[in-house]
């Protein structure tokens, strides 16, 4: 299903009020919901692990799509799908055994992301065409919401629309997406966009309709 999809991440939600915030992203059309989960360590900042991920999975109506930026990767897969994520996103720069990690993946019962860094080509993911159901690019350095978006990735993600033909695999795109950049991920071959600060901004649990004219504006 090549159709564009809005995949909002809690990483911009109040972390007071997972629960609520879900409900309100996806009463105003949220097709996805996407989980942010840093370590510290891959990347400069820390969020959750797979009990906060177990705790709102039942507050999730559509997908949760968990983006692990974490390393080591293997050792916390079963965990994140007991937690309920229905599809786990590791990065290719988070060890040397990047296939391992997706037979693992799917291995679990998960559908098998791949994610790629702004610094890493589109050809690091050619002998794994075979093993994912979506292509993660950043269009930010992986860590912090409100970033501004990379436009070099724009040539990636053409790039990897090619590569990946008619096979059945997404192409995500993460970081700073918002009503001007989508539509030039889109065309270049996106069907997954996540949005942190774009979905959010100006809203609350209290105001859910702004997250609705949010979404819909991107
Ligand atoms: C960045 C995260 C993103 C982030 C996007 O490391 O992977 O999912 O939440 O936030 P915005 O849309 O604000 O750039
Ligand atoms: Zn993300």
């Amino acid at each position: 299903d090549r159709t564009i999809k809005i995949a909002p991440s809690i990483l911009s939600a109040d972390f007071a009020n997972f629960g609520q915030e879900i409900q309100a992203i996806e009463a105003q059309g949220a097709d996805w919901v996407h989980v942010d989960v840093m370590d510290g360590h891959f990347v400069p900042n820390l969020t959750f692990g797979p009990a906060m991920c177990k705790a709102i999975r039942p507050h999730i109506k559509t997908v949760m799509d968990v983006h692990l930026m974490i390393a080591p990767v293997d050792p916390y897969i079963e965990a994140f799908a007991e937690a309920g994520a229905d599809v786990i996103t590791a990065h290719v720069e988070a060890g040397p055994h990047i296939h391992r990690t997706l037979q693992a993946i799917r291995a679990n019962g998960a559908k098998a992301g791949v994610a790629l860094n702004p610094g890493t080509p589109a050809s690091a993911v050619e002998y794994l065409l075979d093993m994912v159901d979506l292509i993660c690019v950043m269009t930010v350095n992986p860590g912090f919401g409100g970033q501004k978006f990379i436009h070099s990735q724009v040539e990636k993600v053409k790039e990897l629309s090619r590569m990946i033909g008619s096979r059945p695999i997404h192409i995500e795109i993460d970081g700073g997406i918002d009503p001007t950049t989508a539509p030039l991920m889109t065309d270049a071959g996106a069907d997954v966009l996540v949005a942190g600060s774009a979905v959010f901004k100006g809203g609350s649990v209290e105001t859910p309709e702004i997250y609705g004219q949010n979404i819909r504006a991107i």
